[in-house]
């Protein structure tokens, strides 16, 4: 019997929640390409529906690939269960449409991936749930905001795109202090539980965009959703079943179990290719400002090197040019290597710019407010090799300096 607490990060992310093989005893699990599982009985469909059996009944329920592969995920974050999602907004929308009802409130981090700040302000306010934004970097201010009313405390680890990093486990009893009914919400697609696991901090669930580094090849969308067993046993029948019906599919599923099998390597890749990309960035007079956690001169450096396992700070790196909107927008069209596209986590160096694409759903005065520059840009680095993608980034750079010169 495979036992996940007396084995390392490397093999769980390998052989945890692997399913006894059926038949020809394949090693690989099979894609259970299925809309919808047999019954021997009618008395049997019932029990099932009436959850007196266990067993599958739909695959917008349960599937054998999204079950294996939730079950590692749980593992690798230490939490008790899992549920896979159509998308990373499919984790957050099925655990909110849960637990959230009409007059409760929310208390965020201002700072958020754009589409979750969408959300927030228009989203969830249609339905008459309130979210105040409070920079989470003053566990005070958060305390605070806290009423008798608040249902879930939201943040991202690290934050999208500026790299601020969150004190998880001072929110977490500041906030359960204040209201121990609180669910504390952690947004860990930047890190991945390679680098941090929030539940072991404090935080009662954790949601993921496993379109990134989880999967990590650039050819998924999916999420993830972790926590207690109890949790997650209200969200697949009320989140998932028929508030949003995001069920993820099996074959994405399978994707996902085989990247997770790098997932180690490719994080110490991709944080050592990172860290050697922000130093140069640092250096060049081009740039005016480098956003990772990994450096001294980041203002959570203390925080992150504490916070963070492994020894890495994560693959993104975020940087403001020395030059306006219109100059910025031509470095990026003439680099080479480094590939303009959204998302992240990926082999392939992506590099995109906040301010007109994944944050286009704040406004200027919002962006400002958050100290995102129309000059910022957020570079996801891939696991090339760090010289080339430096002598990419390198040769903007340089033709920038020379027409400041
Ligand atoms: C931090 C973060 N959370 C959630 C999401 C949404 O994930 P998905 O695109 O898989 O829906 C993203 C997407 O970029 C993200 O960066």
């Amino acid at each position: 019997m495979y036992n996940p607490d007396s084995m390392g990060f490397s093999t769980n992310q390998i052989h945890a929640a692997r399913p006894e093989p059926i038949g020809p005893a394949p090693l690989a699990t099979p894609i259970y390409q299925t809309s919808t599982y047999i019954f021997e009985s009618t008395q049997q469909g019932a029990a099932r529906f009436a959850l007196e059996e266990p067993g599958y009944i739909y695959t917008r329920l349960h599937n054998p690939n999204s079950d294996e592969v939730a079950a590692r995920i749980a593992c690798l974050e230490g939490g008790e269960a899992g549920m896979m999602t159509a998308s990373g907004m499919g984790a957050i929308t099925a655990t909110l449409w849960t637990i959230l009802r009409s007059g409760d409130h929310i208390v965020s981090d201002r700072t958020l991936y754009g589409c979750t700040y969408a959300l927030f302000t228009e989203g969830l306010p249609r339905f008459g749930v309130e979210v105040t934004f409070v920079d989470f970097e003053d566990i005070d201010a958060v305390r605070a905001a806290v009423r008798p009313e608040t249902k879930v405390v939201y943040c991202e680890t690290a934050t999208n795109p500026d790299l601020k990093v969150v004190d998880i486990a001072a929110v977490a009893s500041a906030v359960h202090e204040a209201n121990p009914g609180v669910l504390y919400m952690v947004d860990n697609t930047f890190t991945s539980p390679y680098l941090v696991r929030p539940l072991t901090l404090g935080a009662d669930v954790v949601v993921h965009s496993a379109t990134k580094y989880l999967n990590g090849h650039g050819d998924v969308i999916a999420g993830a959703i972790i926590g207690k067993k109890a949790l997650i046993d209200r969200i697949i029948p009320c989140g998932l079943k028929y508030m949003t019906g995001c069920a993820a599919a099996p074959f994405d599923s399978f994707l996902i179990a085989r990247g997770l099998k790098t997932l180690d390597i490719r994080m110490d890749r991709h944080c050592a290719n990172a860290m050697k990309v922000a130093r140069f960035l640092e250096g060049h007079p081009a740039v005016r400002r480098v956003c990772y956690p990994g450096l001294e001169s980041h203002p959570q450096h203390a925080l992150a090197a504490r916070m963070y396992e492994h020894g890495g700070f994560g693959g993104v790196v975020s940087f403001e040019l020395a030059c306006g909107r219109e100059r910025t927008a031509q470095f990026v069209n003439e680099l080479k290597l480094c590939t303009l596209a959204v998302s992240l986590g990926d082999a392939i160096t992506l590099i995109e710019h906040p301010a007109s694409m994944t944050h286009n759903t704040y406004t200027v005065e919002e962006l400002a407010k958050i100290g995102i520059s129309e000059s910022l840009l957020r570079l996801s680095v891939g696991l090339e090799d760090p010289d080339d993608l430096i002598a990419d980034l390198r040769a903007g750079l340089d033709k920038i300096e020379e027409e400041r010169a």
